[in-house]
This record gives structure tokens, sequence and C-alpha cells, in this order.
């Protein structure tokens, strides 16, 4: 009996595919499985390119969502064959895609959002259902399309006494908060991993600051923290959303350059005071008594980042490991709840957190 749903994640790091095979019985989610599968290094190259505005082409775009569509469909395949699960017992893979542009509304500019990994071709590799275009109908409806993960973070983390906030560190931030009594939120809340990564690669030429042990040797810069912080995303009311096409490598050096010449290290010690920091403040901001917040998305293991957070707010912090969930696996989750959502016709976004006019069945359908 096919009972089975897979979530598949590709987020703004580049870092790697994460994949899940979940169920829900009775409502109930359970992670039955998970795989970590590599992006080629042409490939996370050939994305990056696509995400920078002059480098990018129609031809680009085109191959790549169709050589990200034969990744995802390998990914699925590969996570399948582990776990000893075939495609009959698959009712859908959700696969988010990769974003490669994000174009948020009210920040200027035609409102749109593009993510690619063409969804035809994971359905025909992997005989499996496919939802996918998560985000666009959400957009149509005035909405941010982003952040989605709220609706599931809800269903899974929310609790009756304690008001909690949900982090997701991934190349971006964003929070869910959910008050014991009182409606969700959820907004982005600037970079997350994104520059740390960047300056890293840049000066050590590793992928990230492992456990942020480089960072944490640093001295935060008051001046460049100020500077990194007055910028006009930070100063917007949620609704809100962001991406790789506002913070990145180029924009940090722009506003180094504003500066007299700092050491490298200290940047990136400011850089992840200032990750904290922005995130501390969204949270400090929102009128309510967080009592708990829980971190997921890469940036749960960055030691030094988590310490900064724990420091800059009054709730108690840890990751949703506590909550028994691992950190890693819970935003592919939320794609496998998704594409549920849309096979069982229930509703994706929340309309309080996306600015969306109101609440719908999200993704479209792709059989095999
Ligand atoms: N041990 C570690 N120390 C420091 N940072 C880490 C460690 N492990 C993972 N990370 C960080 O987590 C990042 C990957 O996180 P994740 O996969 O959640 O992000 P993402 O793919 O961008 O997801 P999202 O869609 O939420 O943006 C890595 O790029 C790295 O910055
Ligand atoms: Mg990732």
């Amino acid at each position: 009996m096919a009972n089975f749903y897979i979530g598949l994640m590709s987020g703004t790091s580049i870092d790697s595919v994460d994949a899940v095979v979940a169920s829900f019985e009775q409502g109930q989610f359970k992670l039955i499985g998970h795989l970590s599968y590599d992006i080629p290094d042409h490939l996370k190259q050939a994305i990056q390119n696509l995400c920078q505005p002059g480098i990018d082409t129609v031809q680009l775009y085109a191959e790549t969502d169709q050589r990200l569509g034969e990744l995802f469909a390998q990914a699925s395949l590969a996570m399948m064959a582990e776990l000893g699960i075939s495609s009959d017992q698959i009712l859908a893979i959700g696969s988010h895609g990769q974003t490669v542009r994000h174009s948020a509304p009210g920040q200027g500019g035609i409102a749109f959002t593009q993510q690619i990994g063409d969804p035809n071709t994971i359905a025909a590799r992997t005989g499996c259902p496919v939802v996918a275009d998560f985000r666009r109908k959400d957009m149509a409806l005035g909405g941010h399309g982003a952040p989605l993960v709220p609706a599931f973070h809800q269903q899974l983390f929310s609790d009756s006494e304690q008001n909690r906030v949900i982090v997701n560190i991934g190349g971006i931030a964003n929070i869910t908060v959910l008050p014991a009594n009182g409606p969700c939120a959820g907004f982005d809340t600037g970079p997350g991993n994104l520059l740390v990564d960047s300056w890293c690669k840049k000066h050590l030429g590793k992928e990230y600051d492992n456990n942020g042990q480089w960072g944490a040797g640093g001295s935060c810069d008051t001046n460049l923290l100020k500077q990194l912080k007055s910028h006009s995303f930070f100063a917007l009311p949620a609704p809100k959303s962001t991406g790789r096409e506002t913070f990145h490598q180029q924009w940090l050096e722009q506003q180094l350059s504003q500066l007299p010449p700092i050491d490298a290290q200290d940047i990136q010690a400011t850089l992840i005071q200032f990750t904290a920091e922005t995130i501390a403040d969204e949270i400090n901001n929102l009128g309510l008594m967080v009592h708990e917040l829980y971190v997921c998305g890469g940036g749960a293991f960055n030691t030094e980042l988590m310490n900064r957070l724990g420091a800059a707010v009054t709730a108690t912090v840890a990751s949703t490991a506590a909550l028994g969930l691992d950190p890693n696996w819970v935003e592919a989750s939320a794609f496998a709840w998704l594409a549920r959502q849309r096979l069982e016709a229930g509703t994706g976004n929340i309309a309080a957190v996306t600015g969306a006019e109101r609440e719908t069945v999200l993704g479209g359908l792709y059989l095999p």
C-alpha cells in the first residue's frame, strides 16, 4: 500500500539536496528515512551563475532546470534503494526546487519567484507523482510565497503552554512564531549562513566555518555590524522575504569598502554576530514573551552562532532535535507535508505569514 511521501529540499546554501521519506498515518508525522545527496561542483557553479543577473541566460536556465530534475530524481531513487522502498509505496514526492531568483512584493520591481528542477523528469525517472511549484500560487494571491514552512512547524512544534519560536537557519534565516494562545506568525529575518559561508570560502577555501570556530577566534567589529544592520530590509515590517539576490558576497564587499580595513577573522566574527542579532532583534520585537526557541537548518550546527543567539534572547535555545526532529531534516519534511496537503486538497500557506489574500492549496501535480 502506498503511504509514504518524499520531501526534497535544495536550499539557498547550495550545499546538498536534502531528501526524506515520511508518513502521516492518522495525521501523525513520522520520519522514515533521510539522505543528503551531493550536488556536483559544475552544477553548483551553474546555479550560482543563474542567481546572478548578467551571467544568467535562458540556455543556462533551461539546461540547469533539466539537470537538476535528473539530480532530484537520482536523490529520490538513491534514498528509496537505501530504505528498500519502491515507487508504488510513494504517494507523492514534494520537490521544492532550487530557487534561482526571488523578487519579493513591495521591494521594487515586479514580484516573482523562480524554482527550477524539472518535476516532469523527477516523475518520469522515479515513477512517482510529483508536487512542485509551491510558491507561485501564494505570490499570485499577493503573497511573498515565503516562508512556507510555518504551517508545518505549527503542526509539529506548537505547544499549548509555552510560547515557542522556530528558527530555520539555512542560507537565509526565517522564524515561525508559535504562541501558546494566538495566531502563528513568521517571516524571513535576513541572512542565515550565506555570508558566513561565502566569507569562509573566500579566505579559508572551505565550504563553511566548522562549528563557527574561525569566527569564534575573532572579535566583532561594531562599525561593520552597524553598517550591515543599516540595510533597509531590517526596517521592513512583516510580511517580508529575501534571498541571495539581496544578501551576497558583492554586497558584503561594498559594505567593507566604506570602512577602514578589518581583519578577515574579525569580519567572520562580525558576520556571525550580524546573523545572530538580526534574528534576535526580530524575536525581541515581537511583543511576545518567548519561552523556548528551537533552531533547525544547518546553522544549528554552528556552535558560535548558537551561543551568540542564546546570548541575545531571553528564551531557552535548543535545536529541534529536542522536539524529536533532527535539524537537518525539518525543511525537507515540510515539503513532504506540503505534497500531502496538495493531494488532500489542504491549504499550505498561512496568509498572515506570507501576506497572501487567502489560504490556498499550493503546488502543481506532475504524474509519472
Ligand atoms: N558543523 C557545521 N558548522 C557550521 N556550519 C554548518 C555546519 N553544518 C552545516 N552548517 C551550515 O549549514 C549550511 C547548510 O544548511 P541548510 O542545508 O539548512 O541550508 P539551505 O540548504 O540553504 O536551506 P534553506 O532552504 O533553509 O535556505 C551550510 O552551508 C553551513 O553554512
Ligand atoms: Mg541545504
